[in-house]
């Protein structure tokens, strides 16, 4: 293991960058189109506006301004990145990698050929590839292979859902770029944690050709929250044995983060699975029982001792009780205390934006880590928890420590002036533009310093070939 003065080598997130259409749908307006209590979007879900992406937008598109607004900021050179990744599951190609199409819009800017030198592939996953890339990434970093070189992880994702579906509340589109090295100035992540969790499952998926997934809604909410907390046990194990953490007496391993991002499919899906962890971890500890008196009433117990999902989502009496009990408890002190210190700044952005796929966990950070810093806590030195879920079914879970020179890179971070004006759609345009019946031409809005797509050949010789241009 390359090791620097007997420690092993730094690697991880020196900066992030986000790119987020300006169209977006309101809350409220879509829950009266589709004959819905707002409120069921607002506060049952957590959604106040879902980014849509405009008619001359596609995954490639997102990926390649946010990578251009981080390599402009940090006055980067093609030179500089090694290794350039692009995860999602909106991918258009079964074979040409997504990447491929990020290096092509990127040398329009940096002249053609810049980025030759530069490896990587597309990653797919559902949600949780963009943490695999970062892992590849950073072990790349900490072996030594980069030789003093960067790598480009980006996660961009287009979250559309069958219109009239229960999905449809929670869509969103956007992409992160994280630049990562070996001299980190937000995060260095943690050695010899990473935990993983892995699956055969059909919650959610997207067959081939079909543009929209196929989606058991509270099939999938479960599934994520027992497979995060499966990659939770395991990173507790590797935390201990490789002496990262010790747990003292009546201490949880969420003790020891001081912050805990999880996968936000919308904002409150965080908390139900803080509040899922928390529940699992708090069970064993003296301070339970303090917490039952509290609540009032008693865990409620599945009737059937298999416990498997399927079980437990058909037990209506069971799943009833439980759902009375978590209210009751997200209600209590303690837990609004992990709630408020460890979660809620995570969940801003996504209230704003919706879903992000593969960048919402990391979108999820990146607002974490403005509305920390704008509390005025000094973030030197912070662990911060991460809970990825991607269907189908994989979780992980992993950590990492803000580093000292974080405030160079969040003073600067303004989500509402990167979000810059907005553009709210009727819905009858939102449901043009989800029916595709608009072409690239017939955008909503005119570029901005940006890359758009402006055809997709339709011959029979060249069909799917995209054209792409930066417009000044
Ligand atoms: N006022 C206030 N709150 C209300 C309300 C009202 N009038 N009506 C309902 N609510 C609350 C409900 O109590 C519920 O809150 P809790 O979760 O705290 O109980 C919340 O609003 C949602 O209500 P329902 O559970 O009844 O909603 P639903 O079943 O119609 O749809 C959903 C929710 C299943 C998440 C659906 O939107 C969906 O299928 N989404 C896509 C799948 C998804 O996001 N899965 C998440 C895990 S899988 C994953 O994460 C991968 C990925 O990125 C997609």
């Amino acid at each position: 293991m390359r090791t620097q003065g007997g420690k092993l080598m730094a690697a991880g997130i020196d900066d992030i960058s986000i790119y987020i259409p300006r169209l977006y749908v309101d809350a409220a307006d879509f829950a009266e189109a589709r004959g819905l209590d707002p409120a069921k979007l607002q506060k049952g879900l957590g959604v106040s506006k879902m980014a849509i992406v405009d008619t001359n937008q596609d995954p490639a598109c997102l990926a390649s301004n946010a990578c251009l607004t981080i390599m402009q900021n940090n006055k980067l050179s093609p030179e500089d990145i090694g290794r350039l990744y692009v995860s999602t599951e909106s991918s258009f190609d079964e074979s040409k990698a997504m990447n491929s199409y990020v290096i092509g819009m990127l040398e329009q800017v940096y002249g053609q050929g810049a980025f030759e030198h530069c490896g990587g592939v597309e990653t797919k996953f559902a949600c949780v590839s963009g943490s695999y890339a970062l892992y590849d990434n950073t072990n790349w970093i900490r072996a030594g292979e980069a030789e003093g070189k960067a790598a480009l992880v980006v996660v961009s994702d287009i979250a559309k859902y069958d219109m009239g579906s229960s999905g449809e509340m929670t869509q969103g589109a956007g992409a992160v770029a994280m630049l990562l090295n070996d001299q980190p100035r937000l995060l260095a992540f943690d050695p010899k944690v990473t935990a993983t969790s892995i699956k055969d499952e059909y919650d959610f998926y997207r067959p081939f050709g079909k543009e929209t997934p196929i989606v058991h809604g509270q099939y999938s909410n479960l599934l994520y929250m027992i497979q995060v907390r499966k990659a939770l046990e395991i990173y507790k194990k590797k935390s201990i044995s490789s002496e990262l953490i010790k747990l003292e007496s009546g201490e949880t391993i969420l003790d020891h983060m001081d912050y805990i991002n999880m996968h936000l499919p919308y904002s409150n899906m965080g908390k139900k699975a803080l509040a899922y962890l928390v529940r699992h971890e708090w069970r064993q500890l003296p301070r339970w029982k303090k917490i039952i008196h509290e609540i009032g009433m008693e865990e409620p117990i599945p009737k059937d001792p298999r416990g498997t999902i399927e079980s437990v989502l058909g037990d209506q009496e069971y799943m009833a009780k439980d759902h009375e009990f978590t209210k009751m408890f997200t209600k209590t002190p303690e837990f609004q205390e992990v709630y408020e210190a460890k979660l809620a700044s995570s969940l801003i952005a996504s209230k704003m934006i919706g879903n992000l796929y593969t960048a919402s966990l990391y979108l999820g950070f990146r607002s974490s880590l403005e509305f920390e810093y704008q509390k005025g806590i000094n973030l030197d030195g912070k662990r911060v928890g991460f809970g990825s879920y991607g269907s189908g079914a994989s979780a992980m879970v992993f950590s990492g420590l803000i580093q000292p020179e974080y405030e160079e890179i969040v003073k600067s971070m303004n989500l509402e002036a990167e979000l810059g004006p907005r553009r709210k759609l009727t819905l009858n345009e939102y449901e043009r533009i989800h029916e595709s019946k608009l072409g690239p031409e017939e955008s909503m809005l005119k570029p901005k310093h940006e890359f758009i797509l402006v055809d997709v050949n339709t011959t029979t010789e060249s069909r799917g070939e995209r054209r792409y241009v930066f417009n000044e």
